[in-house]
């Protein structure tokens, strides 16, 4: 991965502006727990300790911490990741999600300090995680039934980003088992996600008894077919993660298949829709789907030579300077960076901050800086 000077330059400036910007929100949030935002200043959803994004904010002190050294810093880290034991302990509160909420919280934490309650808590979700396993579907169930909705046969794009918790438990403990589960759910969902022009499926619901196939489901995107647009990121980013856990070539096609549709359907703006199929009049966004994108595209050049991989890095920096240059908020007293991200299609509101975009936009600058810690 070689940027050339006026990448590096950018990157150098939009991270060194939003590590400062992130670390005087630190001592704003206090004991908050972030999703959105409202006049600029992070909201707290501490009541909702199980929603699937509490991982996030966790992710980003640790990532400050690693480029500050800062120890009030890490000890707000550590405090965070306890936070979500209330969580941890409650079985009607995990669900595929695990690995969102506790790779960038106990994961980040063990990696740089070894900490044995981090390896605990890191297990423990891995463990949970592999025991949504549908052994006759070969996938891994994603949510809990919702009020009357069954969900026992569905599994979604999303869970790709979740099974490096299983990767990293069979690193850790030397069981193989975490592995062959992964490896199992990314080829089913290489098999029926990925279409054949490179785009992918949100939802798909098999019969949880025999495992069969049985329907597509549109999920957050616009409506069943369509390419919602931040489960494409999931898709990239996804594909690439576990090709680095485990070198096998079908996961970086597929994340390459998925990359070069979505490169292919960027707008002259280089901001992203909320779904690549929505009217050319609409104008919902979704900067988390970029920031995600970035990372997933940022992996792939360095997993590929450079004469392959340099136009996911090209594509990277340019998806990260349309977000600085349009979208990131440079009020110094505000705690966000992004500022129009969707958490889906068919919701009420759009373009708003969400708490997963900064952390992603945040990973995707240390990345290009080489910098920061690698959590999934
Ligand atoms: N993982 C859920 C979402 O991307 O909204």
């Amino acid at each position: 991965m070689t940027l050339t000077p006026e990448q590096e330059t950018f990157a150098k400036t939009a991270l060194d502006e939003a590590v400062a910007k992130l670390t005087k929100a630190v001592a704003r949030v206090g004991e908050k727990v972030p999703y959105t935002a409202h006049d600029g200043i992070y909201d707290d959803r501490s009541e909702n300790i199980d929603w699937w994004t509490n991982g996030f904010f966790g992710g980003i002190l640790w990532q400050l911490y690693s480029v500050t050294q800062d120890e009030s810093i890490r000890e707000k880290a550590v405090a965070y990741e306890a936070k979500l034991d209330r969580c941890l302990m409650n079985d009607t509160m995990l669900d595929h999600d695990n690995g969102f909420k506790w790779l960038p919280t106990a994961g980040a934490d063990y990696i740089l300090t070894e900490s044995e309650a981090a390896k605990n808590r890191l297990l423990l979700a891995a463990s949970n995680l592999m025991g949504r396993f549908n052994l006759n579907g070969r996938f891994i169930r994603a949510w809990n039934d919702w009020g009357t909705d069954d969900h026992r046969g569905w599994a979604i794009i999303d869970c790709l980003m979740n099974l490096p918790l299983l990767y990293r438990a069979s690193d850790i403990t030397g069981d193989p088992r975490f592995k062959q589960v992964a490896m199992a759910h990314a080829d089913t969902a290489a098999k029926n996600f990925v279409r054949a022009d490179g785009s992918c499926e949100h939802i798909v619901e098999f019969d949880p008894r025999t495992g069969s196939f049985v329907r597509i489901r549109g999920g957050q995107g616009m409506k069943d077919g369509s390419a919602w647009t931040r489960g494409q990121s999931w898709g990239i980013y996804g594909f690439a993660l576990s090709y680095m856990h485990t070198k096998s070539p079908a996961y970086i096609e597929n994340s390459r298949k998925i990359a070069d549709y979505y490169m292919a359907h960027i707008p002259e703006s280089k901001l992203i829709p909320v779904d690549f199929c929505q009217p050319a009049d609409c104008d919902f966004e979704d900067d988390c789907s970029a920031a995600i994108a970035a990372c997933g595209l940022i992996e792939l050049s360095k997993a590929l030579p450079d004469a392959i991989g340099d136009k996911y890095l090209d594509a990277a920096v340019d998806l990260l300077k349309a977000l600085y240059d349009n979208t990131v908020d440079k009020d110094e007293n505000h705690d966000i960076l992004l500022t129009r991200c969707s958490a889906s299609y068919n919701e009420e509101n759009h373009n708003y901050p969400i708490i997963y975009g900064d952390y992603y936009y945040l990973e995707a600058l240390l990345k290009l800086n080489n910098k920061g810690i690698f959590i999934w």
